[in-house]
């Protein structure tokens, strides 16, 4: 019987979790799985939403580290993940994605020579100006178990020395919730709530550092936004740090003026897919959502300088195009005149990544 520990913190972590919970819970007499939530998010709208859409089981571990700067909050989470690593002796430690909780984990339990396993390993987008970049180095470079979505993940981790034997190409975990929950997402009624039309509007979200904390590249992204909602109205669940900033930067003025741009808080997972499935485009700076629409085949434009995930560019529906208001205007006229590619979805993001993920560890 393998005691393993699923780490959770972040919104983005939830669903991909869901599905590997759910995956593991089929051996009962092989694992016990122990659910871990750091509370690096900790809003309603941020965690408690998630667990009831996506049918997660209360957290057996509740850590409450709450925000911080990088050190604070990643110390915090070491400092209260070791006493439960000691307590609860677990065989491996399994993280996701590239959150501070995902680093903080891996360090602790490497050094207590507790096996790691890294969901999503291998990204870079070679820009160690994004926090999370230096998280996914650091976690790669101390997990046993490397589970990869794409061929640029092996890629990767081979030119940084890991040995091939741990790399496991399974697919995508957030695409296994996404075709789970695709058809219960259709019943959600956000669409008649906010009286929107299929195809009818954009959606928008964003919350990286290096749009929303620099004022300059803020104004840039809101000024595309203001011409585009000429055209079609555009949605924006607004994530707390960019609600934040608004104020701070004292954009409130102009983004209320924008009569076509309607600020919602953030969403749950049900609505905001039903949101995704249905709009005309997307434009964000988040990952996942690069690739839920490339799943879905819906024209995503990305406002960032790079991505960790350039399937979703070479074979997918995105799109990068940084924070030029001119360009992000012209992209969306191209949408909405039609002329955007069509994508395809990934090798193996086919509902079945947490089953191969569980394979690779019933083996090990
Ligand atoms: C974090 C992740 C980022 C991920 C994003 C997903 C890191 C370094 N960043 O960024 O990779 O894409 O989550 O959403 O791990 N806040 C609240 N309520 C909450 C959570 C946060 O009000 O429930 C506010 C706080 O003011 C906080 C700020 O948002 O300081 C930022 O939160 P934090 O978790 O540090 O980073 P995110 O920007 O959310
Ligand atoms: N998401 C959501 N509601 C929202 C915004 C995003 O359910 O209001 C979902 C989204 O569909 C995806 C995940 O949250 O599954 C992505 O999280 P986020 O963009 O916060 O993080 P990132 O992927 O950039 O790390």
């Amino acid at each position: 019987m393998k005691r393993i520990l699923n780490v959770v913190g972040a919104r983005p972590n939830f669903m991909k979790i869901a599905p590997i919970q759910r995956a593991m819970q089929q051996f009962p007499a092989e694992f016990q799985p122990l659910l871990v939530h750091t509370g690096q998010h900790y809003d309603e709208r941020m965690s408690k939403l998630f667990f009831e859409d996506l049918q997660l089981p209360q957290p057996d571990i509740y850590l409450g580290v709450g925000s911080g700067s990088h050190a604070e909050q990643t110390a915090r989470i070491m400092i209260d993940f070791e006493k439960i690593c000691l307590e609860r002796k677990p065989d491996l430690v399994l993280v996701v994605g590239d959150v501070n909780s995902t680093v903080a984990c891996s360090l602790v339990a490497s050094k207590l020579w507790i096996p790691v396993a890294h969901v999503e390993a291998g990204l870079r987008s070679y820009d160690r100006k994004m926090p999370e970049e230096i998280n996914r180095l650091m976690t790669d470079a101390v997990s046993d178990y490397l589970f990869v979505t794409e061929q640029s993940g092996i890629d990767n981790l081979l030119k940084e020395g890991i040995d091939r034997a741990k790399i496991h190409f399974v697919g995508n975990v957030m695409i296994d919730s996404l075709a789970y929950f695709l058809e219960k997402a259709n019943g959600s009624p956000v669409l008649q709530q906010f009286e929107l039309q299929p195809r009818g509007y954009a959606l928008v979200t964003l919350h990286r550092p290096s749009n929303v904390d620099e004022p300059e590249n803020f104004l840039k992204i809101i000024s595309a936004f203001e011409e585009i909602q000429r055209h079609l109205p555009i949605i924006f669940p607004i994530h707390p740090r960019t609600e934040k900033n608004i104020k701070l930067f004292g954009l409130e003025e102009k983004v209320k003026s924008l009569k076509n741009l309607k600020l919602l808080p953030p969403v749950g997972y049900l609505d905001f897919m039903q949101l995704t499935q249905k709009c005309k485009f997307v434009m964000t700076d988040s990952g996942g959502i690069q690739e839920e629409t490339t799943y879905l085949g819906i024209p995503c434009i990305t406002l960032r300088e790079n991505t960790e995930r350039p399937v979703t560019v070479e074979v997918g529906t995105n799109e990068i195009v940084g924070t030029d208001t001119e360009k992000i205007i012209a992209l969306g006229e191209r949408i909405l005149a039609g002329k955007w590619k069509t994508g395809r979805v990934p090798e193996l993001w086919d509902g079945r990544a947490a089953e191969r993920i569980v394979e690779v560890l019933r083996k090990g």
